[in-house]
């Protein structure tokens, strides 16, 4: 299969890129290197059936006949980071919708099987234990631009599945939890890449708030795993899945965890959310996946423990292998 991958020099892509070459797919990858890196491809690079294309989706001349010659179509690209999205609501909103229009646009009138990556951050304040699908979904207020993020990537569902009622787009709308491994970069306000690059440097490890908010980090090896099922099944189109890990830790608590997993002399130090991002910064206080849809539809579940997922991005970090 010919894939054509956005956003694929980020993060969670070019781990996605490695797999679809492995699987024996040709990888197409379109990114405007906007926090993404060509090293993180340096593995494809010189493989038969990669190729690389820096460009933004937003502009790009390419990307029509990018998305005819490919037979499916993950994309990923978006403005990502709560960092970013507080700092550039603009950038934000545009990347995440102007972008997706055009390419969820190209993708229908050519009715390309498509994955969308949404994210977690779309169930908003909802207070429930855990998330499913059919959830309500309560997001803040538009006076605080860390909601734009979730918005903008709500409007993208809507959209998806807009072309898949009026047009046939044969699309899935994948909601990924905290996402995390090697090659994940902090400088746009990812928690583990901060608390593991702290750690192994001896400085404090910053929690933003109370640092009783909880959260599931699902390794990415894994999330690609899931992805590379619901590619290969059209008979997805039209729905919307979780993906996450169910194990749950308070951010503090992770905190700790990374000092003794890595035997760091590191002190955890406490910032309160209106030094951290904006005053009135709103977060979830947990935020944990129901992924039963995933699991009886393709047997998926997320396996690699939070130790695993730690010693990783340490190893990652140790190598060189990240911008820190
Ligand atoms: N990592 C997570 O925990 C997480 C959680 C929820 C959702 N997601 C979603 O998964 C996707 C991938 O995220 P990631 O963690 O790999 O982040 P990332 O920042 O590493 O990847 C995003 C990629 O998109 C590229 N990009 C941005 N704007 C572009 C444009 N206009 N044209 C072309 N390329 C552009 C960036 O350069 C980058 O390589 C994103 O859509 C993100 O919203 C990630």
């Amino acid at each position: 299969m010919k894939v054509l991958i956005t956003g694929g020099a980020g993060f969670i892509g070019s781990w996605l890129s490695e797999a679809l070459l492995d699987a024996g797919h040709s990888v197409s990858v379109m990114d405007d290197l906007s926090t993404g890196s060509v090293d993180n491809l340096a593995r494809c690079m010189n493989r038969p059936g990669f190729r690389f294309l820096q460009d933004d989706i937003m502009v790009s001349g390419a990307l029509e006949k990018e998305i005819l010659d490919a037979d499916c179509l993950i994309h990923l690209a978006a403005a990502v980071g709560v960092d970013l999205v507080v700092k550039d609501p603009v950038r934000t909103i545009m990347t995440n919708v102007k972008g997706s229009e055009r390419v969820l646009s190209i993708a229908a009138q050519a009715k390309k099987r498509c994955i969308l990556a949404s994210t977690s951050e779309v169930y908003g304040k909802s207070t429930r234990s855990t998330f499913s699908e059919n959830d309500d979904l309560l997001i803040g207020p538009s006076t605080h631009s860390r909601w734009s993020y979730a918005c903008s990537k709500l409007l993208d569902e809507f959209m998806l599945m807009a072309y898949w009622r009026n047009n046939g787009l044969p699309g899935t709308v994948t909601r990924f939890f905290n996402t995390v491994g090697p090659r994940q970069t902090g400088r746009y306000g990812m928690v583990l890449p901060r608390f593991v690059s702290a750690a192994l440097k001896g400085e404090d490890l910053r929690v933003f708030g109370t640092g009783e908010q909880t959260r599931c980090f699902c390794h990415v090896s894994d999330t690609v795993r899931a992805l590379l099922k619901l590619m290969a099944d059209p008979s997805a189109a039209g729905e919307v899945f979780n993906i996450g890990s169910s194990e749950s830790i308070s951010i503090r608590g992770l905190a700790e965890l990374v000092i003794r997993r890595l035997g760091s002399s590191s002190r955890i130090v406490q910032i309160p959310y209106s030094q951290a991002y904006e005053a009135g910064f709103e977060d979830m206080l947990h935020r944990a996946p129901d992924c039963s849809k995933i699991k009886a539809r393709y047997g998926w579940e997320a396996e690699i423990p939070l130790v695993r997922i730690i010693d990783d991005v340490a190893d990652c970090f140790r190598a060189g292998g990240i911008r820190k």
